[in-house]
This record gives C-alpha cells, structure tokens and sequence, in this order.
C-alpha cells in the first residue's frame, strides 16, 4: 500500500518535525494537538524551519508554497480517518500514549498502520493495548527532525514484517536512513549513547582529566561533532539520570548504576543549558 496521507497525533517539537518531512517530501499531513493554538504553533514552526532552508537555499517559495499546502491541521482526531498511517508524537507519558492509542485503534481502518515516536515507553507494550499489534511500530525520529538523517524503526514482538517493510519505505521516501531494531528499553542508540555520557561522568568524578579534556578526547578522538559532557548539558542531566534509571531497573544490571557526580548535579539544580548551568555554565 503506498502511503499518500500521514496523520500525526502532536503538534510539538517533534509532530511538526515530522510533518515537515512529509510535507517537503511530497506526502499529505493530518497534524492533530489538543488546542488550536498547539496546531498553529505547530505550523507557524514549519513555515519558519522552511524559510531557513529558503535562505541557505535549500528550498524555493513555491516549494515551501506546495509543502505548507499539504498541513492541515486540526484539534479533531475525526480528520486522521484520511490517513494511511498514524504517527502517535504526543507528550512522553505513558497514561496520555495508552488512551490515545485507545482512541486512534477505535476511529482508524483496520488497514492502517499505528506508529509510536516514543523515546522511552516498551513498543511491545503499547502495542498489546490495541487491537492491532501486528500493525504497530516504533518510528524514532531524532531532533531536528527535518535535519536528522536517522529513524530507529523498532520493532514489537508482535509487529508483522509487512508492516515494518511499509514502515521502512516510508522512512526512504523521506529521504531518511532506517535502522531497524527490535525493541528494548533505550533502543539502539540512546542504550549506548546515554551510558557513554554516564561514564564520561565518572571518569569526571574520578578527576581523570577536566570536563573540556574530556570533550575534546571524545571530539578528536572519537571524531565526535560535540562532547559527550557538552551534550548532556544539550539533553538535559535529568534526562540523562532518568534514562539511565530506566535502564537500571529494566535490565536489573549494575552496570547501568548512575553515576553518583550526574544525581548530585541534578540534585542541585544543574541540569544544563536549560537551567543555566550544568557541567558548565551557561
Ligand atoms: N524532543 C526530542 O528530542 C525527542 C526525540 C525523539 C523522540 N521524542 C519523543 O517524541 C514525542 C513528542 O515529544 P516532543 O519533544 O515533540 O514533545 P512536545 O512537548 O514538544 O510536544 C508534545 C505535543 O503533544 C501534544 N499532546 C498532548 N496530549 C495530546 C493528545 N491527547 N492528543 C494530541 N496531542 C497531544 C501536546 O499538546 C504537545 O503539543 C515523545 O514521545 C518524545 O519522547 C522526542
């Protein structure tokens, strides 16, 4: 089944995201949030993402003309009926993802596929609350996503392979790269990432070599573009102890224990760019 309309469920950093690649790419968007002014936030985000790319010259006005005319936007779930594949990117909560998918899997044909851009939440287990497990995935797009070559596409223990073929193709047409995964918790490359950046903490803690040294081993050595301390001020550390307590408690491993300096910097509030200062300061 070629895919002509995707719905996205989410207006936010990543719904919209998501829908400029589609749009760009020559694919209908149905882009639903719970209030208009999430959906016009939402467009208004494309429309300048798509100026900047007008001004490096990436894109002209009509392209930008053809990619805007194919958003609608609504705050009605009634309008993703067009649809041939859903893509759920709302708030990262369990309770909200679960009556979504509930909702989506009562209105949706039975043909359609359901997609989930969750970063954290088991696919196996989402899927097991519709009644279309076989027709369900994990599609982990990464921020920016209009600049962003890679989708994790993860697989449930009951996602049928036809169904991640549809998936994957999708995921060429939007001139992305797909890796496919079965799912665990972290995926791929946040299970590998994130306990990177856990033990550049503690090599830190250990008073190894200073948080610039650090970096730039990783950025010279490793031909990283950004290093692993610098990127966690980037990410958040709450987010990054969070994960890695995630990790802890699913895999019961202590390899994943967080590192002692990462839960007393958040405990003080250095959570990185975002508070002003994390590993440094801001
Ligand atoms: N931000 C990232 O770097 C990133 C990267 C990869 C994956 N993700 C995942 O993508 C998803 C979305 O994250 P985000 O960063 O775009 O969040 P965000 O907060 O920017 O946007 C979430 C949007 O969902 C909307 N929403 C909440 N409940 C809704 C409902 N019932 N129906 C419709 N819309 C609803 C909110 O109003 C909001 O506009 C999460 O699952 C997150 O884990 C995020």
């Amino acid at each position: 089944m070629a895919i002509q309309t995707v719905g996205i469920v989410g207006a936010g950093t990543m719904g919209n995201g998501i829908a400029q690649a589609c749009a760009v790419s020559g694919i209908n968007v149905v882009m639903v949030d719970i209030s208009e002014a999430a959906v016009q936030k939402g467009l208004a985000t494309v429309a300048a993402s798509l100026d900047r790319l007008i001004k490096k010259e990436k894109l002209t006005e009509a392209d930008k003309t053809a990619a805007l005319g194919r958003i609608q936007v609504s705050t009605s779930y009634d309008e993703l009926k067009s649809a041939n594949l859903v893509i759920e990117a709302a708030t990262e909560n369990q309770e909200i993802k679960i009556k979504i998918l509930k909702q989506l899997d009562e209105m949706l044909g039975s043909d359609v596929i359901v997609a989930t851009n969750t970063s954290s939440i088991s696919i196996t287990q989402l899927a097991a609350v519709t009644g279309r497990a076989d027709r369900f995935i994990g599609m982990h797009f990464f921020n920016p996503v209009p600049m962003m070559a890679l989708v994790e596409i993860i697989v449930g223990l009951q996602t049928s392979d036809a169904t991640r073929d549809a998936v994957k193709a999708l995921a060429e047409r939007l001139g992305k790269t797909p890796i496919i995964v079965k799912n665990a918790p972290g995926f791929v490359v946040n299970r590998i990432l994130v306990p990177m950046i856990n033990e550049a903490f503690f090599v830190l803690a250990e008073g190894l070599a200073s948080a610039e040294d650090i970096d730039a081993g990783m950025k010279l050595g490793c031909n990283q573009p950004i290093g692993p301390l610098a990127l966690a001020d980037m990410i958040g550390l709450d987010v990054c102890l969070a994960v890695m307590e995630v990790y802890l408690k699913e895999f019961g491993d202590s390899k994943y224990r967080p590192c002692p300096l990462l839960k007393e910097m958040v405990a003080a509030g250095r959570l990185g760019r975002k508070s002003g200062a994390g590993v440094y300061t801001y």
